[in-house]
């Protein structure tokens, strides 16, 4: 089967481009390379020791679009390109609605044109906005996001239901990830930010590397065990090992509208978090507490259930190994 991954340079899109070729799948990446570098595809033919296809271009694209529908015959897609920064999406909303919405339109109308009818989707646990209790759950509706990204993928959540409605023979995954850290084993791909880092393990890694002087816990008087939030953090590969068995099950299922939560169900703190980086790599990390970050929800996490139950699908890394593949990816990106 060949896949069209667009945004395959990506954090995500790498590690599971990797997981797809390890399984015997063909990969055809399309990136525009806004948030990512093109070496990421020798290191992913060095990882797997397997060649792919890569076109570099935007997927509001729809001519290279159609060139890419044309050159290869194209299974399934899966589609995390998109802008993801929630802070920056508040500043510059047009640009996040133009880029998330108009690539997943102009991929959409390719794939009916060209009869390909099968694809996974990136969503976010964000598009859960604020629930009664913090163990979401696929079942409960869609609350209100904090932020235009979150609106982005809230929308096209919706433009997926509303495709499925009026064609009923697509098979449509919406995964919705929970945090995502961790690192490739090899240390050859992970995710290293350009600039201050917004997200938690990003800029625990650049205090580690003394990037930055030092790490601010954003509240500590939340009521949660700690005081610090908590969060549901699921290693990079776990959610890449996710997509493999939602096109799996894809393919052996009917055509439908399929929705899984990516996490591990079980939700961690902050403090946590800091102390197992600190213990499992043998260093002391500087923070500090500081005042709670705007918009932020003391605790959410993810009910797993339905991904393990028709998926068959369960993270397997632990929390040392997040903290330790993330750590191995930095120090060996720096040492490069
Ligand atoms: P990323 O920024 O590392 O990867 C996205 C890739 O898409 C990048 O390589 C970028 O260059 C590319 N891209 C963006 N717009 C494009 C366009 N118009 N045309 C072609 N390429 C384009 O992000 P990631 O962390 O790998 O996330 C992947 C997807 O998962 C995104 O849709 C994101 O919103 C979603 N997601 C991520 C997280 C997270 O914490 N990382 C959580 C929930 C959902
Ligand atoms: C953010 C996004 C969410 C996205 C998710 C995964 C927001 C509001 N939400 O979630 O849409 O799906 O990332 O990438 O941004 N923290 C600190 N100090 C820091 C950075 C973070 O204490 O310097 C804390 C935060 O308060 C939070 C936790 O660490 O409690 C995780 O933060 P972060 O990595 O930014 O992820 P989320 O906010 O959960």
């Amino acid at each position: 089967m060949k896949i069209l991954v667009t945004g395959g340079c990506g954090f995500i899109g790498s590690h599971t481009v990797c997981e797809l070729l390890d399984n015997g799948y063909e990969v055809v990446i399309i990136d525009n390379l806004c948030n990512s570098k093109k070496e990421v595809i020798s290191k992913i033919e060095t990882i797997t020791n397997k060649k792919v296809l890569f076109y570099e271009g935007d997927v509001r694209d729809k001519e290279l679009l159609h060139k890419i529908f044309q050159d290869n015959t194209i299974d399934g897609v899966i589609h995390f390109a998109g802008l993801k920064a929630v802070g920056e999406s508040v500043k510059i909303p047009l640009s996040y609605y133009r880029n998330n919405i108009d690539s997943t339109l102009t991929l959409l109308e390719v794939m009916q044109e060209s009869n390909c009818k099968n694809i996974v989707f990136s969503s976010s646990a964000t598009v859960y906005g604020i629930q009664e209790s913090p163990k979401y759950v696929e079942t409960m509706e869609r609350g209100k996001t904090s932020s235009p990204y979150g609106e982005t993928k809230a929308m096209i959540e919706k433009i997926l239901e509303d495709l499925y409605a009026s064609d009923p023979t697509f098979k449509i995954t919406i995964l919705r990830y929970f945090n995502p850290i961790g690192a490739h084993k090899s240390g050859l791909i992970g995710e290293n930010p350009n600039g201050i880092p917004n997200n938690l393990m990003p800029y625990i890694l650049k205090v580690a590397t003394h990037e930055l002087p030092e790490l601010t816990i954003f509240g500590n008087d939340y009521d949660t065990i700690d005081g610090t939030c908590i969060r549901d953090y699921i290693h990079v590969v776990d959610l890449a090992k996710g997509h493999i068995k939602a096109l799996e099950h894809a393919h052996k299922s009917n055509p439908n509208i399929y929705t899984y939560n990516l996490g591990s169900g079980h939700g961690v703190s902050v403090a946590e978090i800091v102390t197992a980086f600190e213990k499992v790599n043998k260093l002391k990390l500087n923070y500090k507490f500081g005042a709670r970050r705007e918009g932020d929800l003391p605790e959410f996490y993810a009910d797993p259930s339905k991904a393990l139950k028709e998926l068959g699908w369960k993270t397997e890394e632990t929390l040392e190994d997040m903290c330790k593949d993330s750590y191995h990816f930095i120090i060996k990106e720096k040492g490069e």
